[in-house]
């Protein structure tokens, strides 16, 4: 019988396509993946180092799995990804029934050392030199980019896929750690970027999301060449069936008007930015070491609007970094109550070893104060949500259909549906993406999954839209008869934890 992994990932969009890599290729060496511990025989953690309550929640996990691993003496009990590159000592001490820790630039020998383990029960380790123990080169050729092809199963919906185009980083601000667990930045050939898209879309993908740490520093030269994030996706553009590029994440400095005119000018680009500001204080940003001004960033802001008309704008913010005053925090929710983002994500400081913040600046913030300036700023964020997507009601939006909304999955999985597949004709609510990036949820037939449709918009909550779809109506496609070969219900990500 097959051999069982179960895998479980936390953190950003790198490591939910870690883990898709390396669970295709564990499939090739004959493993089935299994959502059930109970069933496996190889346990992997796919870690992130960039909070604290990240590394907690594999500690916690790995804990449950030592129970398991003493009623399973054969099974191979694996740490991947940031933490495994940064705290093997600790991981080692902290739970020394793991049998293997492979950091973010060795993924690829996952398969031969799960092999390893099993026939010599020896522990296994292989990371990536630490950016300090040798030269930019040696450091950038330990750290490999791991993009084989692609087992399509593996993907959260068919029809959608994440493609690497830069690993590491090097902007080292100062409360970071991914220039380390990551390592240097080095940006993929394009070439190799644009084989790998069209391989997907031949496979029936139709979105394709292009990420980096700083995706719009992309940059590869070869020769007297240099290839922009511009041209990279002008490159890809034309691709037949390729219907959406996304990128993430965006880097302030970085946002260059060759970038906000392909967003603009190519009809394919989804008209949607991530660009973290992470504080609206200028001393804040200077010890975080962000290399702008608040003011900078607005001006930033305001360019991608003019130059990108429509297009709707997403940040990150940390609370309560070293040395943030009231009056700092305050700054903060000026700009946020400013810049009108779609939605922000944030964060409390938490404080992470080996960073220069860390070295350098006490974390004095108190916790109670970090947790209320949290809310403080999700309270105005939210308001400015409501609006953005009220502003939307009247409009007709189009909409890459994902699958059955949440409603409808907790319906089917909590038994108040029945589990056998529904006739294709059969009413469901449906949710997917605009091109503004905004979800949109409404009720259709299974065979509009993996479609275009449009959608006009009745009613908003903060975070949805709300509406009907144009009946019928696919965008570029004819699927009023028989559902096609990509209209499937797509799987819950179920090799994946909410992130972090
Ligand atoms: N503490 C809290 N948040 C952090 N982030 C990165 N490092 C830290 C840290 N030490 C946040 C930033 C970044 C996002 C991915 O995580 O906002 O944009
Ligand atoms: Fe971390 Fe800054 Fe690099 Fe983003 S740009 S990954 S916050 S060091």
């Amino acid at each position: 019988m097959a051999q069982k992994v179960y895998i479980e990932t936390v953190g950003c969009q790198m490591n939910v396509l870690d883990s898709e890599l390396v669970i295709g290729a564990l499939r090739k060496h004959g493993y089935d993946l299994t959502d059930s511990p109970a069933d496996a025989d190889v346990f992997l953690f796919n870690t992130c180092s960039v909070r604290e309550h990240a590394e907690e929640k594999t500690f916690s996990a790995l804990g449950r799995v030592r129970l398991l691993k003493r009623d399973k003496p054969g099974a191979v009990v694996g740490v991947l990804g940031c933490m495994a590159q940064k705290d093997q000592e600790l991981i080692r001490k902290r739970a020394p029934y793991v049998d293997m820790i492979v950091g973010t630039g060795q993924l690829a020998a996952v398969p031969e050392l799960v092999a390893k383990v099993r026939a010599t029960r020896e522990p296994q380790l292989a990371v990536s030199l630490g950016r300090s123990d040798a030269g930019r080169n040696e450091v950038e050729a330990s750290f490999v980019s791991y993009d084989p092809t692609r087992d399509p199963s593996m993907r959260p919906t068919p029809f959608q896929a994440f493609v690497r185009i830069q690993i590491g980083c090097d902007k080292f601000c100062t409360y970071c750690v991914v220039p380390s667990t990551r390592g240097p930045e080095q940006s993929r050939p394009p070439e190799h970027i644009w084989h790998e898209v069209r391989q997907l879309v031949d496979q029936g993908c139709k979105e394709v999301t292009l990420i980096g740490q700083t995706v719009n520093s992309y940059v590869h030269e070869s020769g007297d060449r240099k290839t922009r994030l511009s041209d990279l996706i002008a490159g890809m553009h034309d691709i037949a069936g390729l219907e959406r590029i996304k990128f993430v994440t965006n880097y302030p400095k970085d946002m260059t008007d060759d970038l906000l005119d392909a967003v603009r000018e190519l009809p394919k680009v989804v008209k949607y930015l991530h660009v973290p500001v992470q504080s609206g204080c200028d001393e804040v940003l200077k010890r975080m070491k962000r290399n702008y001004t608040a003011g900078y960033y607005m001006d930033m802001l305001a360019r991608c609007r003019e130059l990108a008309p429509g297009v709707s704008v997403s940040s990150d913010f940390i609370v309560g970094f070293c040395g943030e005053t009231e009056e700092s925090f305050q700054k903060s929710m000026e700009l946020v109550r400013a810049a009108k983002f779609k939605n922000s994500f944030i964060f409390k400081y938490s404080e992470r070893g080996g960073t220069k913040a860390a070295e350098k600046y006490p974390d004095d913030v108190p916790e109670d104060v970090k947790k209320r300036r949290n809310n403080d700023l999700l309270a105005v964020q939210n308001e400015n949500s409501r609006a953005d997507h009220r502003a939307q009601v009247g409009t007709t939006v189009e909409v890459l259909v994902e699958g059955p909304s949440r409603r409808e999955q907790s319906a089917l999985s909590g038994g108040r549906k029945p589990p056998v597949p529904e006739p294709a004709s059969a009413i469901m609510q449906l949710t997917g993406h605009s091109m503004t990036d905004h979800i949109v949820v409404f009720d259709g037939t299974e065979r509009l999954i993996g479609h275009t449709v449009r959608v006009a918009i009745k009613d908003a909550s903060p975070f949805t839209l709300y509406g009907d779809v144009l009946t019928d109506e696919v965008v570029g496609a004819d699927v009023s008869r028989e559902p096609q070969a990509s209209a499937v219900a797509p799987r819950p990500n179920k090799f994946s934890l909410p992130l972090v």
